[in-house]
């Protein structure tokens, strides 16, 4: 028994934040953002707009395109770093919105590298009988945690949200998938508040995103390119035997590091960085999805999906679509 992607699903907030916009906010140009990262816009959530409300637009597109009704479905896994409440899940609230009722639901938190882990432990329950038909989401509002006055982060990231569901299958669908995470670089990359350090510390909300991205970024190349050639040998496959990289949209310059790598060329790569920003969670399923709707990813092709992000977390999905 294999897990199969039957439909996926997107949804990035209307309000669009450009190069242009940010030049007003902080010390940066539109030049040294599209050189250092490809970024040209980003798609930011309106007041009031939260993460649960993007994966409901996500969430109802992939059920839509794999013809799936909310009866149907046994089992949702959300991958995001910025859930609307402490508890419960965003995987609950959005359970709810979708009138779906009494399937086990839940969220991971993996940071960027969270739909990779959504994926490949819904890929799990599928493969062993504990699920038939799996809701796997990736959203993020990562803009509430941006400190809007540090150029170093807040001309990176951007929110959205990305969804597939995962069936049952005689045919492969996933044939593998490699998860991995070392809490020894916390520092680099963290938001350094949280619930159990007490509410007083989140001084009034101001709890941003940190990030030495220098260090990252190293760290981001060399782990990235360790997970391919690690997905690689494990299905006993070359390099020339995948037909699409669908990379964590951090950073243009990672992308092109890892699908060097792969010795891909860039038109054999999804990029969406150029006008997503880094979408955290949601990056990689947005990815897919644009792929997979502009019809250039099509059935029986192979793909290899990666990410890395805080933790540090890293992971990598080897799929037949
Ligand atoms: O998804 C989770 C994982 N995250 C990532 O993978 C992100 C990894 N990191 C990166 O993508 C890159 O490191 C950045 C895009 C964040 C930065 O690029 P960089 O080439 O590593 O630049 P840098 O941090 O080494 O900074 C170079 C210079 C610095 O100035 P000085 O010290 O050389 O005078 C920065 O202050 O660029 C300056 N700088 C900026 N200048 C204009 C930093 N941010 C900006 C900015 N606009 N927005």
């Amino acid at each position: 028994m294999y897990a199969r992607i039957t439909g996926t699903g997107g949804y990035l907030p209307e309000k669009i934040l450009t190069n242009q916009d940010l030049e007003r906010m902080v010390d940066t140009s539109s030049e040294w953002i599209i050189d250092r990262t490809g970024i040209k816009e980003r798609h930011v959530a309106a007041k009031g707009e939260t993460t649960c409300d993007l994966a409901v637009i996500a969430a109802r597109r992939a059920m839509e395109a794999a013809q799936r009704n909310p009866e149907d479905i046994d089992l949702i896994i959300m991958a995001t770093t910025t859930p609307d409440k402490i508890f419960p899940s965003t995987a609950c609230l959005l359970q709810h919105r979708l009138d779906i009722h009494g399937c086990a639901a839940f969220d991971v938190q993996a940071v960027c590298t969270g739909f990779v882990y959504a994926l490949g432990i819904a890929d799990r329950f599928v493969r062993t009988g504990g699920a038939r038909c799996a809701l796997v989401v990736g959203a993020e509002t990562t803009s509430r945690i941006i400190d809007w006055t540090d150029r170093g982060t807040c001309v990176l990231f951007g929110d959205g949200a990305g969804a597939i569901v995962l069936e049952e299958s005689e045919e492969p669908g996933i044939l593998s998938s490699h998860l991995h995470a070392d809490g020894r670089y916390e520092h680099l990359l963290n938001v350094p508040y949280g619930i159990s350090q007490g509410f007083d510390k989140t001084k009034n909300g101001e709890a941003y995103l940190y990030m030495k991205g220098n260090e990252v970024f190293k760290m981001a190349v060399k782990t990235l390119g360790r997970i391919v050639d690690e997905t690689l040998v494990a299905n006993n496959i070359t390099k020339s035997d995948i037909d699409w990289l669908v990379p964590h949209q951090a950073n243009n310059r990672i992308i092109e590091a890892t699908a060097r790598k792969l010795k891909m060329s860039m038109d054999r790569v999804v990029v969406t960085v150029d006008m997503h920003g880094n979408t955290s969670a949601a990056s990689v399923p947005l990815a897919l999805d644009a792929a997979v709707r502009d019809g250039r990813i099509k059935r029986g092709e192979t793909l290899i999906m990666e990410a890395f992000g805080g933790g540090f977390t890293w992971g990598s999905a080897l799929v037949k679509y």
